[in-house]
């Protein structure tokens, strides 16, 4: 029987282009729908952008924009990425999208109707020159516990001490730099402390296989209520006050859904968008979208990463229950994915990468799937993007193992044999393992074990290599009495090829598309069942996949100085300096002239508490007001050595936030590119007669 399916990813915010956790989500998702299109499922996929909240109006408002055409912006370099890495969705939309203000006006109508909508008064820091109420992320001021200045209204960076932002001293608003002032406003809760909410949260998240038994857990310590009758869950705050990017709450003038109430009805909105446009029926599927959606087979499937996870097992599935709906049926849970975790490898290759550089600098995406798959499990466990493993991974496993029996049989065939594969005696044990390899694989991808699978495939990939070896094809080529065995052995070969391509699909769609249709000339993609056909005949080999070059990677990532290997495999001529490293890319004079450096007096200077590298520097640039600036030069200066010297700042830098202060510029200093191995730090010092304040050009 066909399961229908409705499956999505999580909506990101509409405030960036996507990162790779972003696109370590989607190819999860993507293997698992292709692998369930595969088995013959129906399977509507979708997905959109998160439009709304405090945030996205604020940086809409910065860049001179109005919400709506800051979202259109980020909305429009989307499908790049999605067709970059094969992503299948159906549809993709956004939260901002009539679909959803009217789905959540109506989810809100049927909770209220409910009698789950109270009113509550909230006290609040307004900012009087914004007119708005602030969220707790910009208000801003000094820690009631150590007294440091510019700490946020959560939390204080210099002591780690927690506090909620009315217990800031002196407290002002980021946006305006104004004092807030408290002031109190109606807001509208969802009662999820409710009886009727907390008995049916209890069964939902209890259903047996629906939630990970990890996700399980923490979900019992929310629920937990302490002898003092301290935790267990509070009644969600859904409304914001305008101003706010978002939707107008019914019959209540001036409030709006805070972002998380309608962010998750846009998994709703994007499917009737997408039931709305025909294209569902277009795909086979004749309902509507309430239909559908009434259809106590379907199975709705999100999937998310574990910092969400609280939305999707709490408020979620109570706004549907509530609201008389269909309940998700799995909530999939993924953990992070890091980049250059070790110190070593951020020093040298930077911190990130971004997708968009990797297709650009024309790496394989199948390469990054394959690679992500090989990692993931159905457990919520992070997983670490290790360069050298992912060399290892692709040029070892794909290019090593799958790739290379194609192109080493293929030529047989198509030399000796005219395209034809012939098989020799009996074929029943060969599809009797292919059966149990598959069947083996089917159950991993269904579960998310994605590694698993990848590993079960690789193990059979030694196997068809191994038995290829033994019969030694190059022997029995030169016998023209054993040309039969040849073609059996190397027909053999072929059908361990397919078999590894169906079952390499959901994985590598790009790939093994090609090879059903190049290879084995079918005229359609690879379908599940063709994992245990014989195949007739094969076409001439045509290369398949590049190994990888570790050159790439090391462009992939943002490189913290410039890569002198980079620059000699780009093709100019690289002495080897002193600085270890190659001189920077061409400036014009106007790229130079961007700079402001000033003569500078250091007036002050002292160790940072806590910190083994910082010196704190207090700078006369010959301004009003004397400087501080934070330097990465103990290891190489006292204080003592430094106070009343002339030196070189970076005056124009952008003020930078640290954990110990703000840090208005940069002194100057020369050092080697690897500092570790080549000690030595040298700040400059001018001529004498210069003084503070003038300019150095
Ligand atoms: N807008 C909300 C989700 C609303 S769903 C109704 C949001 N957006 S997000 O852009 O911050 O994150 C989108 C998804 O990416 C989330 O599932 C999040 O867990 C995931 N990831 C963000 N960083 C990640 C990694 N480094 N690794 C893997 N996934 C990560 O949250
Ligand atoms: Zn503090």
């Amino acid at each position: 029987m066909p399961r229908k399916i409705f499956v999505t990813t999580a909506l990101p915010y509409a405030n960036a282009p996507f990162h790779v956790g972003h696109m370590m989500e989607y190819i999860q998702a993507d293997i698992w729908v292709r692998f369930q299109r595969m088995q013959g499922h129906a399977l509507h996929f979708v997905c959109a952008d998160d439009a709304h909240g405090a945030p996205i109006m604020i940086a809409a408002d910065k860049a001179g924009k109005t919400p709506q055409q800051f979202v259109a912006e980020v909305a429009a370099g989307r499908q790049q990425y999605l067709d970059g890495f094969g992503i299948s969705f159906d549809n993709w939309s956004s939260t901002d999208a009539p679909e959803n203000h009217a789905l959540a006006q109506d989810i809100y109508r049927q909770l209220r109707k409910e009698g789950l909508i109270a009113v509550k008064s909230v006290e609040q820091f307004f900012d009087p020159v914004k007119a708005m109420f602030l969220p707790d992320r910009y208000i801003k001021g000094e820690c009631p516990v150590c007294g440091a200045k510019d700490q946020n209204g959560d939390n204080c960076e210099v002591c780690a001490s927690v506090y909620a932002p009315t217990d800031l001293k002196n407290p002002y608003s980021a946006l305006s730099g104004a004092a807030p002032v408290l002031k109190s406003s109606e807001h509208y809760f969802f009662q999820l402390s409710s009886q009727r909410c907390l008995d049916f949260l209890k069964r939902w998240t209890n259903a047996p296989g629906r939630l990970q038994p990890e996700v399980l857990n923490k979900i019992s310590e929310w629920f937990k209520v302490d002898e003092q009758g301290h935790g267990g869950l509070a009644d969600w705050d859904i409304s914001r006050d305008a101003p706010y990017f978002g939707i107008e709450i019914p019959d209540a003038p001036g409030k709006y859904f805070y972002v998380w109430l309608d962010a998750p009805v846009g998994y709703l909105a994007s499917l009737k968008n997408y039931f709305d446009s025909g294209r569902a029926k277009a795909r086979g599927e004749p309902r509507s979208f309430d239909e559908f959606l009434a259809d106590p087979e379907v199975e709705q499937v999100h999937f998310i990463g574990k910092d969400i996870v609280y939305f999707h097992t709490l408020f979620w599935p109570a706004m549907l229950q509530f609201s008389g709906r269909k309940v998700p049926d799995k909530v999939f849970v993924h953990g992070f994915i890091t980049v250059g975790g070790g110190e070593k490898m951020s020093k040298s290759r930077g911190t990130g990468i971004s997708p968009l550089r990797y297709l650009e600098l024309g790496m394989n995406a199948e390469w990054l799937r394959y690679y992500i798959a090989a990692k993931l499990n159905s457990h919520v466990e992070d997983i670490e993007f290790n360069p050298e493993d992912f060399v290892a991974r692709i040029n070892s496993d794909l290019v090593g193992k799958y790739v290379n029996i194609a192109s080493r049989a293929a030529n047989f065939i198509n030399k000796r044999f005219a395209g034809e594969l012939r098989f020799l005696g009996d074929t029943g044990p060969m599809l009797e393992a292919a059966r149990a390899t598959a069947a083996a694989v089917q159950e991993s991808y269904d579960g998310r074990e994605f590694g698993k699978a990848l590993r079960d495939i690789m193990a059979a990939a030694d196997r068809i290599n191994a038995a290829f070896d033994a019969a030694q094809p190059w022997v029995l080529a030169k016998d023209e009495a054993r040309l039969a065995e040849l073609q059996d052995v190397c027909s053999r070969a072929l059908q361990g090829f397919r078999l590894l391509s169906v079952l390499l699909a959901p994985v590598l769609p790009a790939l093994t598309r090609r090879v059903a249709r190049e290879l084995f000339l079918l005229d359609r993609d690879f379908a599940w069942s063709d994992a245990l056909a014989l195949p007739t005949r094969v076409a001439v080999y045509q290369h398949l996949m590049q190994r990888v070059d570790a050159k790439q990677l090391d462009a992939l990532f943002e490189p913290s100085t410039p890569d002198p290997a980079a620059t000699a495999a780009a093709g100019s001529i690289v002495l080897p300096l002193p600085g270890g490293e190659a001189i920077a890319p061409t400036i014009t004079i106007d790229d130079f002239a961007k700079l402001d450096l000033r003569i500078a007096r250091i007036v002050a200077c002292e160790k940072v508490e806590g910190s083994t590298k910082l010196l704190k520097l207090t700078l006369d640039v010959g301004e009003a007001a004397t400087r501080t600036v934070f330097s990465g030069i103990q290891s190489a200066y006292t204080p003592e050595q430094l106070v009343g010297k002339l030196t070189v700042v970076v005056a124009n830098l952008a003020p930078r936030k640290m954990k110990f202060g703000l840090s208005e510029g940069m002194v100057l200093a020369a050092s080697h590119a690897d500092e570790k191995s080549h000690p030595g730090l040298f700040v400059l010092e001018p001529h004498a007669g210069a003084i503070p304040g003038l300019r150095v050009r």
